[in-house]
């Protein structure tokens, strides 16, 4: 199996902590999304993506992407960094349907705590500061050690 890990993480870098974790456990490349075209997902087999969550969703650069993708029959996985990760299923379900729409049958998704400075947690020092920290990347290598188990 060939994985891709492609990424947005622009508040904190937050994100590309994790998808760093991730990619080194699936001996994956990985890429900062806005710095590939598209078409590179032909050359890979599963494709893992994620990004920090911003006003409930994945960034839009991940969405533009997708956009740009004929449908496939691949695998995807969804990762993200938030605020508040225990919403998981409701930030992750834009991105999920649109993947599916693609082709892409969704093989797990992972969320974890990033530091969230925006707006007014700004006034308090910050949300889940030092997010993610080891605990995280630990779970987030795990989640990629359960795909490297099933496929
Ligand atoms: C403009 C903006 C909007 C955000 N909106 C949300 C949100 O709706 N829900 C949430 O849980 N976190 C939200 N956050 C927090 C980010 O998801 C969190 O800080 C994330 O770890 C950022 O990832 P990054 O450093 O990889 O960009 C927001 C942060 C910013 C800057």
């Amino acid at each position: 199996m060939k994985y891709l890990v492609l990424y947005k993480s622009i508040h904190h870098k937050n994100t590309e902590k994790i998808a760093k974790a991730i990619a080194k456990e699936l001996n994956a490349d990985i890429h900062d999304i806005d710095k590939v075209n598209p078409d590179i997902i032909k050359n890979y087999d599963i494709v893992g993506f994620g990004s920090g969550i911003y006003f409930g969703k994945h960034h839009k650069s991940i969405f533009r992407f997708v956009d740009k993708i004929d449908k496939v029959d691949k695998k995807a996985f969804i990762f993200s960094t938030a605020g508040f990760p225990f919403l998981k299923a409701i930030f992750h379900k834009e991105l999920k349907n649109k993947l599916k729409n693609k082709g892409f049958e969704i093989i797990g998704d992972f969320s974890c705590k990033g530091y969230h400075t925006y707006s007014i947690f700004k006034l308090f020092g910050g949300l889940n500061k030092n997010h993610p920290n080891g605990y995280d990347i630990k779970k987030a290598k795990d989640f990629a050690k359960n795909i490297l188990k099933s496929f």
